[in-house]
């Protein structure tokens, strides 16, 4: 399987990649925002209620059509309903994952800073001061800080051009070597510093009623807008809705168990944001951080670095875990715009490169505007959001879960009649016994829950 070069190498490299895409800002940064504004464990537990229902489903029905064309998001409707309309839902993909592109990017340039800041040691630096860092002065030190690094206009923006000319290099030189091999190394690394930092905020004083919050639902909590956010975080964290997992899986061998490979990803990427709630929300509560107005966007920017304070030498493990926080978002970021450069590539015939400063020029303008959302444009809202808000819940929480519920339909019931199945039994030399379940999920139940959530909020 390895000698063709539009394959992934093995394997392991192959679910690395995929985790690679799924594990990023979405679990570590998107999730505990999310957790905190819905209600802790009530959110928690729909998340996991949606990955089971419609997270694998859909990704499942993703990589089946990804692997049967092995062609980009837009080609790969092109090919199996020539002539019809169906490619408008490869173009709404490639569509969502520029818009989410564009303020992915700003976030992975906030982690590149922070990892700056704490390779300089500028982050901690003047926090010596706070002798007791479980005390009141530590968190509004870092809200300070927070504040300081996004809205100042111009320092956010210059790291986000950064994030954007690292992800044309590693475009450039293709998905497959460089993300593969960044991914295998960098994604069990992550898992193990994320267990660390786990025993040591369950071991800060304070730290169960943190806990007890994130694992015992208020059902009162649960209201249509909370299944929303569930729903559209499930498939932002799977990478689900925009084509990014068609376009993977069009560099899937044909050997490849596609049941087992979503059920790892899935699992692996609902870990680690379980994880992340595990040690931020302890953490939030020792610091008696619930009382202030955090603003979830900036949650893990304030609450980790005070985590480290509590260890010798914050600003090595600030690093290290800045480092593995912006490796995660760029594993991720690539996917996303790997959606856009796959599809010039193979509709335009251009070269990569060519796709990259294509993808890259028009996206440089709406990034520098997401990341002006904290600074120069901060007033500037459309329904009551900044544009980076907007651009946030508008992809999010529509447009992933319309392009997912397009993907079911057109899957179940209009792509040629046996290909779900034989995608999903490896045209018949594999046992599939989850197969019929899987399938009538896909066909009915996917896409009436889908609307169904989605169609709610109007008749309230
Ligand atoms: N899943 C990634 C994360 O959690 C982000 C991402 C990559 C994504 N590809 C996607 C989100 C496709 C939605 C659709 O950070």
């Amino acid at each position: 399987m390895a000698e063709n070069k539009n394959q992934f190498g093995s394997k392991l490299g192959l679910i690395a990649a995929t985790v690679g895409s799924a594990v990023g800002l979405g679990n570590i940064w998107r999730f505990p925002a999310e957790a905190q504004a819905n209600g802790g464990a009530a959110f928690l537990l729909l998340y996991i209620l949606c990955v089971l229902v419609l997270g694998v489903p859909v990704m499942l029905a993703e990589m089946s059509l990804g692997r049967r064309t092995g062609l980009d998001a837009y080609g790969t409707f092109k090919k199996l309903a020539p002539g019809k309309k169906w490619f408008l839902l490869g173009c709404s993909g490639i569509a969502t994952a520029y818009f989410i592109g564009s303020y992915y990017m700003v976030v992975t340039g906030w982690t590149l800073e922070y990892l700056f800041e704490a390779v300089t040691t500028q982050l901690y630096h003047g926090a010596e001061a706070i002798a007791d860092v479980t005390g009141s002065g530590a968190d509004s030190f870092f809200q300070a800080r927070m504040d300081e690094y996004i809205s100042t206009p111009v320092r956010p923006v210059i790291f986000t051009v950064i994030v954007i000319v690292a992800n044309i290099i590693v475009l450039t030189g293709g998905v497959q070597k460089g993300i593969e091999r960044l991914s295998n190394i960098l994604m069990p690394m992550l898992f193990v510093v994320l267990v660390a930092m786990c025993c040591l905020t369950l071991s800060l004083p304070g730290a169960g009623a943190g806990l007890k919050w994130f694992f015992s639902p208020d059902f009162s909590k649960i209201t249509s807008d909370t299944v929303i956010n569930a729903m559209g975080q499930t498939f932002f964290s799977l990478s689900l809705g925009m084509g990014t997992l068609i376009t993977y899986s069009a560099y899937y061998p044909k050997s490849t168990n596609l049941t087992q490979t979503s059920v790892i990803v899935s699992m692996m990427s609902t870990i680690v944001a379980v994880l992340v709630g595990m040690v931020i929300f302890p953490a939030v509560a020792s610091f008696g951080l619930e009382h202030h107005s955090l603003v979830g966007t900036t949650l893990v920017f304030q609450t980790l670095p005070e985590v480290f304070m509590c260890l010798p030498c914050p600003t090595f493990w600030a690093s290290l875990f800045f480092a593995l926080l912006f490796a995660a978002a760029l594993t991720s970021v690539v996917s996303i715009m790997e959606v856009a450069v796959a599809f010039l590539v193979s509709h335009f015939h251009f070269s990569r490169l060519k796709a990259c400063v294509f993808t890259m020029t028009p996206l440089l303008l709406l990034s520098t505007l997401c990341s002006l959302s904290f600074s120069t444009l901060k007033d500037f809202k459309i329904f009551g959001m900044t544009i980076f808000g907007l651009l946030d819940s508008l992809t999010t929480n529509i447009m992933l879960p319309v392009t997912a519920l397009g993907v079911c339909i057109f899957l179940g019931w209009f792509a040629p009649k046996h290909l779900m199945k034989e995608e999903l039994t490896n045209n018949g030399t594999l046992r599939n016994r989850f197969a019929g379940i899987i399938i009538f999920l896909i066909k009915f139940a996917a896409p009436l829950l889908i609307l169904t959530i989605l169609l709610a909020p109007l008749f309230r």
